[in-house]
């Protein structure tokens, strides 16, 4: 909760401090950075957040650059102001795109809470500063990812999905050809082919959209898990054929050993000479990004090919990229713009202003325009970087994570006793299963023994039915379920057979025993609510998969 006071403010701003009593005001600066043409929140945005029951102050011109006009925003029940300092002073929640420059810093006050991408990691100075201003800052890049609740609030994810798709736009650009292949009267032209490396979120739009637009498709990747995926964007996976698991845990890359290096060069140097087009995505966490296409492979590639090096920021995936720049090399264009995203700006601004909403909902359930940061959450805990001066990043791990454990390294081997009248404890385990089965057997057969024949037929289904499913069950990852517990409701429907069958007349003309009307009656009902349970669980399932086929 905040406290509203504008100790900080660096004008002399005549509005009166946000009371913490009241609704809160979210803020919306316009973004500074040079060539940032987002903005945090959208007018469409402003109307949800204020029906949360916020205020929503625009700076004027903060959505120029991705066409949204004053006047839209002022349509959509927000307030327009004029100085970024006005703004940051009367402001109890601000919301930015860029992490905030020392002057920004200067502007808030204690108390305030600042949500936006701050990249602590690589910000150590900025953090330092946000902590001494004593103000409360969600870092949008610390979400913790593999929270399957969080994903409507991950930003990186919309956001790489916007800048995959507009390097495919910006190879197309470059290159003098088509990506289908077509049969015209004036000749037969051939499919453009593409190479992805690195099938993260960006590669994967990047894939979906060179498919899209009728190229072949072929993509890489170190974590070998990524290969469905990519297969069901219509790209075909190309293995490297060198043994090595490439995952570093959370859904990361980590650096691959040489041997592994080696295998890959060799792969991507014979695709360099059969592709038009290459698009790398590939980064690790904390590392500078892999060197994966030399100077040579951009030789061998045909005059006229383009690359696009997505991890150019990050010091390129290509030797011969200068970030920033769109450059002719060996006769391939190499582009290596740094802001894909924002020449989509008003698409990006959307997505992120509706990422930071779905987090703005999460910070205020009671919809009463005032924000709660509750540590209990995983999501926001691990969103939250600082907070009453303190730095309170990195959070621990989220307690659910939708990805599998890592393996526990295997336990050193017990030496065995020579002597001792202590059992070790694996004969200890073994007795206690082979009890376990004796009981179970003599279960068994006491049942077999005394009951009823047709009970032993159901008995013997059911017991069966509860081995299979235990073993489908097991291997089943954490993330997937929630989809699981709704297929299984909705296979679970098959108690309609039974209805089915009570509410049929009989079968052989004259056979006694129709049912009466009541339990046909019953059946009905049944058919009628376990239909809603079947098609609904289906319908369900097919939404919660879609969520992790991106
Ligand atoms: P990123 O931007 O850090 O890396 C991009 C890609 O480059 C990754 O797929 C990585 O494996 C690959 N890469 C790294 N080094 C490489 C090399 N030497 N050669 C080839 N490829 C290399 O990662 P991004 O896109 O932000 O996310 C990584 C993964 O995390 C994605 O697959 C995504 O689906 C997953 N993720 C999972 C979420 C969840 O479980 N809810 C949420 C968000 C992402």
């Amino acid at each position: 909760m905040q406290t509203g006071v504008a100790t900080g403010a660096t004008t002399a701003d005549t509005a009166a401090p946000a009371n913490t009593q009241t609704a809160q005001r979210i803020g919306v600066p316009r973004e500074i950075f040079p060539g940032e043409k987002r903005v945090a929140t959208v007018p469409e945005v402003v109307e949800k957040l204020i029906k949360l029951g916020f205020s929503v102050a625009v700076e004027s011109g903060a959505g120029n650059a991705a066409d949204l006009s004053d006047d839209a925003y002022r349509a959509s029940g927000a307030t327009v102001v004029d100085s970024a300092a006005q703004l940051w002073a009367t402001s109890d929640l601000v919301f930015k795109v860029r992490p905030p420059t020392t002057d920004e810093v200067a502007a808030m006050h204690e108390g305030q809470t600042l949500i936006s991408f701050i990249w602590p990691a690589q910000n150590p100075d900025l953090m330092q500063q946000l902590k001494d201003k004593k103000v409360t800052v969600l870092a949008i890049d610390a979400l913790p990812r593999t929270l399957s609740r969080a994903q409507k609030m991950d930003a990186l994810t919309s956001q790489a999905g916007v800048a995959g798709y507009r390097a495919v736009i910006e190879a197309a650009n470059a290159f003098g050809r088509f990506f289908n292949g077509q049969i015209t009267a004036a000749g037969k032209v051939a499919p453009a082919k593409v190479f992805i490396a690195g099938a993260g979120v960006a590669g994967l739009a990047a894939i979906g959209t060179a498919a899209g637009l009728g190229a072949i498709v072929r993509a890489n990747d170190t974590r070998a898990e990524v290969a469905d995926q990519v297969m069901s964007l219509g790209g075909e996976f190309v293995k490297v054929e060198y043994e090595e698991e490439g995952g570093g845990g959370g859904g990361y890359a980590k650096v691959m050993s040489e041997g592994f290096q080696q295998a890959q060069r060799e792969m991507y140097a014979k695709q360099a000479k059969d592709v038009d087009i290459i698009i790398t995505t590939a980064l690790i966490p904390g590392k500078p990004a892999p060197k994966l296409i030399t100077a040579e492979m951009v030789k061998s590639m045909k005059p006229g090919s383009v690359i696009v090096d997505m991890a150019a920021e990050q010091g390129g995936n290509c030797e011969l990229t200068e970030p920033g720049k769109a450059v002719v090399k060996h006769g391939v264009t190499i582009v290596g713009y740094t802001d894909l995203v924002s020449r989509l700006s008003r698409q990006s601004s959307t997505l992120y202003s509706t990422n930071l909403f779905r987090l703005t909902e999460e910070l205020c359930k009671t919809k009463d325009g005032i924000i709660n940061v509750n540590f209990e959450d995983d999501a926001i805990r691990g969103l939250t970087v600082t907070k009453d001066g303190e730095i309170t990043w990195p959070a621990p791990a989220p307690k659910v994570a939708a990805a599998p454990a890592a393996p526990k390294p295997a336990a050193a081997p017990v030496a065995k006793k020579a002597h001792g009248h202590g059992a070790p404890s694996e004969p200890m385990a073994g007795n206690k299963l082979a009890i376990m089965f004796g009981v179970a057997a003599a279960l068994f057969w006491f049942v077999g023994a005394n009951a009823p024949q047709a009970f032993l037929a159901h008995f013997t289904v059911f017991v069966l039915a509860c081995f299979v499913g235990y073993m489908v069950v097991w291997n089943v990852k954490p993330a997937l379920h929630t989809p699981l517990m709704s297929v299984t409701n909705a296979i679970s429907s098959i108690i309609a057979i039974g209805a089915l069958v009570q509410i049929a007349p009989p079968l052989v003309v004259g056979a006694a025993g129709r049912p009466d009307d009541w339990i046909r009656w019953l059946a009905a009902a049944g058919i009628v609510l376990t239909s809603i349970n079947m098609f609904g669980g289906f319908a369900v399932t097919q939404r919660m998969l879609a969520m992790f086929r991106k």
